[in-house]
């Protein structure tokens, strides 16, 4: 959650009630690195390549590169990897400090391939990964990256390069008169004496750092001109105050992409899913942050940062991971916006109508690194992130079903109602929520023991009924010195720091709060101990956790974070580490999960701040949402960005977490929330109670009808997963993922492909009737309506008409979807239950899909104990193979149904044979209104290969 409105405390945010108070967050223009990086001209880069220093090993290329403006050298390196990718690195050759290198964020060591230099000229080396390639031009410096013969990426061909060499700040020159506030003036800060009270610890940074009036000295720091910039080694905004003692450091690099028509992903916005221009406007920010109400259609920063960016047109998909942890901000320039980048295009590629992308990252420490992403294919590309960040574990099935949370359910009785209650209006749920109210006083660990007297008996009694129950864990922790983890965080030295070496003291829940400093493996090896059953009394294995707050959020700190001049483990400042503050904060709530059972059972967690490798720890949500149209809608781009960037496990607040939604808006967000992969109703304290039978019983029966269609198709669910941790394949799909040269699909993102095989439309405007649907094939691909299997697909796009029973959602013809039709109170409660198969025959009476199945929580299908299942129809037969054949899983799930929809013509019955069975007739019943064929109850365990043979 975030802003408490009742904490009085916090004078500005009240004010600003109903509307993102967007001062208190910073423009371009208002940060100095980005102003600076923003201001470089185009076509007039100062750095060339020395290629008469290459050396190279197996897999690198070694060059210098020269600033003639600054005289300052860097080291290139240029490295090829295996899966179609290349990387790029950059640092100074002898940089005053070290620079920060992200940790945490790649999976391992990306496995390197062979380089082959292929050519080398006095102007450019070319050198060859597989069947790409890429040019180094020395003078301009310029890569360009080829997939295949296809220039895809040029790296610096706009010259738009900046990369801030570390120096000795200047000695400041006697004071003259009248020239003293400069900074200030310039700056567009507030003064320093309009200091809040609050704010002691920018009043203590003050008085230590006198603010001093930089003079330069041309001949030390000749060329990049950061000397000239007042932000650049003390930076004010609004009553806070950066020292920056490393002074300038920004990094910044363009990248175009021929061909492209537009780019996706740098997650988290809340904006379209193929991105805008920002021409006109802000570019994308990527700095995590608690936006109190935030706005849609923004490039403002939201919670989570994940800076990958892919380019996506009619002949190839391509992207770059930018792997740099600090804020960063990103324009984007595209063809389309008029005719801006025509030079470039015509440099590029000789014609002057070919579509191009044109990006420019800029980031404020660090070093510059960079993975090139080659495709061609979309999924390709995803999968080749994949490969570098990592992907999923596959979820405990309940965290795939449904979540009930509300901030808060008041105590242990009111925990056992809404479980009653669920059962009484025949609704399944899998997982109750406690927001921060359990506790005693904010101090994470403890309970209400009012309220919660017997945390172990409500536990168990939810457990009784299949189902688990999810806590809060947020990283502030309340300065009281009652409290046993602020005082083994304090006698210990744990928490982050100041400069001067004293513990870092904010604001949040609780008060009072410090922050354990993650980065510092004591600290998380002390955190993991602390969800030890033994310790944290009162919770069990069936109670997982939930990790908010973890930008981190600090209500009275710049922008509501923490200072970026706050000292990390390992001397680095906030400002180098702060966008993976939240990835290992719940990479240490994961190893505390793994270690709790032992390492048997899978950890589920929710985060809300996160970056690039955060699905290897947790599933995200979008944050604070309000019950609004408009919300919902976002909520698909929203998590269609994540998806794409390695984050399957994303769903919205349904119902949205501000305001009351009417019930309209509350039908329409279960029939769309059913459709993401994490889902789950919540909502603020000062909201309504909204369980479904609140409403009135129409509601309650749409709902309800909502979450059975979630529960029916857990299987096909969890298939995906699977293969999302095996492949990398994002779970939620565009529709250019699968049909790359429909160009008309390119900006659609109210429809998505779950897999490939269901395609969802939202319905996000009320009262409507018919909505416009996308039908992706072009013309040559049926997709069938899932309850009545109407066929449709001829045309591109039809008008679909709506009740409020539902919205539209397709099958794909060709393929098979795996589903369990006995929907119970939960999704344990249907472990054994039998399957059902929807194949849908295409023209050529062809279809396929898969089937995973496991214990579905523990980590035993690491040792093979599973069942892959391939399920192919053709020429007549359907048939299960197991597709890892020395993998096994002893279920006791059978076949119950098989419905073939489009089956061919006159079939009379049907056979099944197996090695276990043998021979064995079955019933079959054609369905001519709905071109459905139905054979009942093949009775065959889930386990076995067999073939259903179709006679006519
Ligand atoms: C490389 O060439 C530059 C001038 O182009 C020269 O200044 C430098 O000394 C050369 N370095 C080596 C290692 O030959
Ligand atoms: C080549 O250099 C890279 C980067 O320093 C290094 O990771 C790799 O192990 C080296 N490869 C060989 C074969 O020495
Ligand atoms: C500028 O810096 C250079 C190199 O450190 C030094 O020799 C020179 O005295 C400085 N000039 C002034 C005006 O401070
Ligand atoms: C657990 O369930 C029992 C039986 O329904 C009930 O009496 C008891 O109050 C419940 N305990 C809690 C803590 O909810």
């Amino acid at each position: 959650m975030a802003l408490y409105l009742r904490l009085g405390i916090i004078i500005f945010f009240v004010s600003m009630v109903g509307s993102v108070p967007r001062e208190n967050f910073k423009t371009c223009e208002q940060s100095s690195f980005c102003r600076r990086c923003r201001k470089v001209e185009h076509g007039k880069t100062a750095y060339n390549l020395l290629l008469n220093t290459t050396t190279q090993n197996d897999s690198t290329l070694y060059v210098e590169l020269y600033n003639k403006d600054t005289g300052v050298y860097y080291n290139v390196e240029f490295t090829a990897l295996k899966h179609d990718l290349f990387r790029l690195h950059i640092n100074e050759k002898s940089p005053l400090y070290p620079r920060y290198e992200v940790e945490y964020a790649l999976q391992d060591h990306p496995q390197v391939s062979q380089l082959i230099v292929v050519e080398k000229t006095a102007t450019y080396i070319s050198v060859a990964n597989g069947k790409n390639k890429a040019i180094l031009y020395a003078s301009p410096f310029k890569i360009d990256v080829y997939s295949g013969n296809q220039l895809v990426i040029s790296t610096n061909a706009r010259g738009l390069m900046r990369f801030e060499h570390l120096r000795h700040k200047p000695e400041p020159k006697p004071e003259q008169p009248g020239h003293a506030d400069q900074s200030e003036q310039t700056d567009q800060s507030e003064p320093a004496e309009q200091l809040d009270q609050q704010d002691q610890t920018v009043q203590q940074d003050q008085k230590n750092e006198k603010i001093e009036n930089v003079e330069l000295n041309d001949s030390e720091f000749p060329g990049d001109g950061a000397e000239n910039d007042p932000g650049a080694w003390e930076e004010n905004f609004k009553n806070h105050h950066d020292a920056k003692p490393y002074g300038p450091e920004a990094i910044a690099l363009d990248f175009s992409f021929p061909g492209a028509e537009h780019v996706y992903g740098i997650p988290e916005h809340a904006d379209s899913f193929a991105l805008k221009s920002t021409k006109q406007s802000e570019p994308y920010r990527l700095y995590n942050l608690d936006v109190f109400e935030y706005e849609i259609n923004e490039r403002m920063s939201l919670y989570g940062a994940v800076p990958v960016l892919y380019a996506h047109g009619k002949k190839a998909t391509s992207g770059i991971f930018w792997h740099n942890a600090a804020e960063t901000w990103i324009d984007i320039v595209s063809s389309a916006d008029n005719n801006v980048v025509q030079s470039i295009v015509n440099f590029v590629s000789g014609t002057a109508k070919k579509p191009q992308v044109d990006t420019h990252f800029m980031s404020e420490s660090g070093v510059i690194d960079v993975f090139f992403l080659l495709g061609p294919q979309p999924m390709d590309t995803f999968q080749q992130y994949a490969q570098i960040t990592g992907s999923a574990h596959l979820p405990p099935i309940f965290s795939l079903a449904y979540h009930q949370s509300r901030w808060n359910y008041n105590d242990q009785e009111d925990v056992q109602q809404i479980s009653d209650n669920y059962d009484k209006y025949d609704l399944p749920l899998d997982v109750i929520w406690l927001d921060i109210e359990y506790t005693d006083g904010k101090k994470y660990f403890t309970w209400d023991e009012r309220k919660f007297p017997n945390p172990l008996d409500m536990v168990r009694n939810l457990t009784s009924k299949g189902r688990k129950l999810v806590v809060i864990i947020d990283p502030h922790i309340k300065r009281d010195s009652n409290y046993f983890l602020h005082n083994d965080a304090t006698d210990n030295g744990y928490y982050v720091k100041h400069r001067d070496g004293k513990d870092y003291e904010g604001w949040c829940w609780p008060g009072a709060s410090s922050y354990l400093d993650f980065f510092d493996p004591t600290v998380r090896k002390y955190y993991m101990g602390l969800y030890d059953l033994s310790k944290f009394k009162g919770t069990t294995s069936d109670v997982h956790i939930w990790n908010d707050m973890n930008e981190p959020s600090v209500f009275n700190g710049p922008e509501v974070t923490m200072p970026k001049d706050l000292v990390h483990y390992g001397g680095w400042e906030h400002r180098d580490v702060h966008n993976i503050n939240g990835l290992v904060y719940t990479m240490a709530t994961y190893d505390a999960l793994f270690m709790r059972s032992g390492g048997t059972l899978r950890p589920f967690i929710l985060s809300r701040s996160f970056f690039a490798g955060s699905q290897r720890f947790a599933a995200v949500w979008t944050g604070d949402n309000a019950a609004d149209w408009e919300h919902l809608r976002i909520s698909f781009p929203m998590c269609l960005s994540l998806s794409i960037s390695g984050i399957s496990f994303c769903g919205a607040d349904v119902g949205g977490f501000f305001k009351n939604p009417e019930s309209e808006l509350f039908i329409r967000w279960y029939q769309a929330g059913i459709w993401l992969p994490f889902f789950r109703q919540h909502s603020h304290i000062e909201t309504k109670r909204r369980e479904p039978w609140t409403f009135n019983n129409d509601v309650l029966n749409i709902v309800r009808e909502s979450l059975r269609l979630r529960y029916s198709f857990l299987p096909y669910w969890y298939t995906l997963f699977r293969e999302h941790e095996v492949n990398g394949s994002p779970v939620l799909r565009p529709i250019w993922a699968h049909y790359p040269t429909e160009s008309e699909s390119f900006a659609i993102d109210d429809q998505i492909l779950v897999g490939d095989a269901i395609l969802v439309k939202s319905v996000y405007q009320q009262s409507i009737t018919e909505v416009p649907v996308y039908f992706p094939g072009e013309g040559k691909v049926a997709w069938y309506e899932i309850e009545t299997m109407e066929k449709y697909g001829a045309a591109s796009l039809v008008q679909i008409p709506v009740t409020l029973h539902k919205i539209p959602v397709f099958q794909r013809e060709g393929s098979i979807v795996p589903r369990k039709m006995r929907v119970r109170r939960s999704s344990v409660a249907m472990k054994n239950d039998p399957y059902t198969l929807v194949v849908i025959a295409n023209q050529q009476g062809l279809a396929m899909g898969n089937l995973y199945i496991d214990d579905e929580a523990s980590f035993e299908y690491r040792h093979g104990k599973y069942l892959y299942l391939r399920l192919l129809f053709k020429n007549n037969k359907l048939t299960s193979t197991m597709l890892q054949k020395l993998a096994n899983y002893n279920t006791r799930s059978w076949l119950e149904r098989v419905n073939i929809v489009n089956p061919p013509k006159g079939i009379t019955k049907a056979t099944i044979y197996s090695k276990a069975l043998g021979k064995a007739d079955l019933e079959v019943k054609y369905n001519p209104s709905n071109n459905v064929l139905t054979i009942r109850k093949p009775g065959i365990n889930m386990g076995e290969e067999w073939i259903i043979d179709l006679i006519a």
